[in-house]
């Protein structure tokens, strides 16, 4: 952990950063995200949240419209294609639960245990996603992260310039019903609402200009252009590679944490707990752009 203040450039008040790995993960301090904040001090956000890629705030009090509208500073905010479980006149928020009442769970209930970016499979990923802390376990439960970037640069050249220009195929529904065996299947319906779609195995931050790789076993079916048993191997390598502990940040969760990541350097997962006690968050995801490819 290495503390990191921002350099006072102007009359808004530094931020205090402290950064949680060489590569993913910042605590950002001193915040009320309840309130409104000034451009220049959303700026200074947006610069930590560029550099680290995941950004927390401890302590926080919202109400889901208060959540929404600092979400909404990211950019515009998507209704996921799955509605259920969002707040009445407040879609963009979905509850992730798994606290009965009237004997149904009020959220979705252990989604997400899988390497992923959100919304991969659409032509527009997400660009990214915002989780509030409402109750937590004391234990487990962590959402883990893994630098795309890191693990990019980590591998040899040789390897580098044979990925770039590859072109990979990510489906919603390649192992949906094995990820959610207590799910039913996807509707023909819902299938229909996000076909299958190309992007490039290796794409380009907008803003920052870094390349990252932009795979997940579980969600990229095949490789374009090569056989299916060599193009699965090459995704699940390339998973394993990118998701070793060096390039991992493991968030513990306590009540009142506001998260965001950036989906387009980053993959993450949720990981188990023991199902006793009570987890809920509240989720807002900021519309992205088409994944740029690498050259
Ligand atoms: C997700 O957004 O994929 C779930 C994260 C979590 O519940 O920890």
């Amino acid at each position: 952990m290495t503390l990191e203040t921002t350099v006072n450039k102007s009359t808004v008040p530094a931020i205090d950063v402290v950064a949680m790995t060489g590569c993913l993960g910042a605590e950002i301090r001193g915040m009320d995200l309840s309130r409104h904040l000034g451009n220049d001090t959303f700026a200074r956000i947006l610069d930590v949240f560029h550099r680290h890629c995941v950004i927390f705030f401890r302590d926080q009090k919202l109400t889901p419209e208060q959540l929404a509208a600092f979400s909404a500073r990211f950019g515009e905010l998507d209704v996921h294609h799955m509605t259920e479980h969002t707040f009445p006149n407040l879609p963009q928020v979905r509850v992730l639960s798994n606290v009965k009442k009237d004997g149904k769970t009020i959220g979705i209930t252990n989604g997400g245990m899988h390497w992923h970016s959100d919304l991969s499979y659409k032509p527009r990923p997400a660009l990214a996603t915002l989780l509030y802390a409402i109750e937590c376990p004391p234990q487990g439960a962590d959402t883990q992260f893994a630098s795309m970037y890191e693990a990019y640069a980590a591998l040899p050249e040789t390897t580098r310039s044979k990925l770039r220009g590859l072109y990979t195929v990510h489906d919603r529904n390649y192992r949906y019903s094995a990820l959610y065996p207590s799910r039913p299947p996807l509707t023909a319906e819902q299938i229909a609402k996000v076909p299958p779609v190309e992007h490039s195995l290796v794409r380009v931050h907008p803003v920052t200009g870094r390349p990252a790789l932009f795979v997940a076993k579980d969600v990229v079916s095949h490789i374009i252009g090569m056989d299916q048993a060599g193009g699965r191997a090459l995704i699940e390598e390339l998973e394993a590679f990118s998701t070793q502990s060096r390039f991992i940040y493991s968030h513990k969760w306590r009540p009142g944490d506001v998260l965001v990541w950036d989906n387009r350097c980053t993959l993450h997962r949720a990981t188990p707990y023991d199902p006793a006690y009570r987890r809920t968050l509240y989720r807002t995801q900021v519309k992205g752009d088409a994944p740029l490819p690498a050259n």
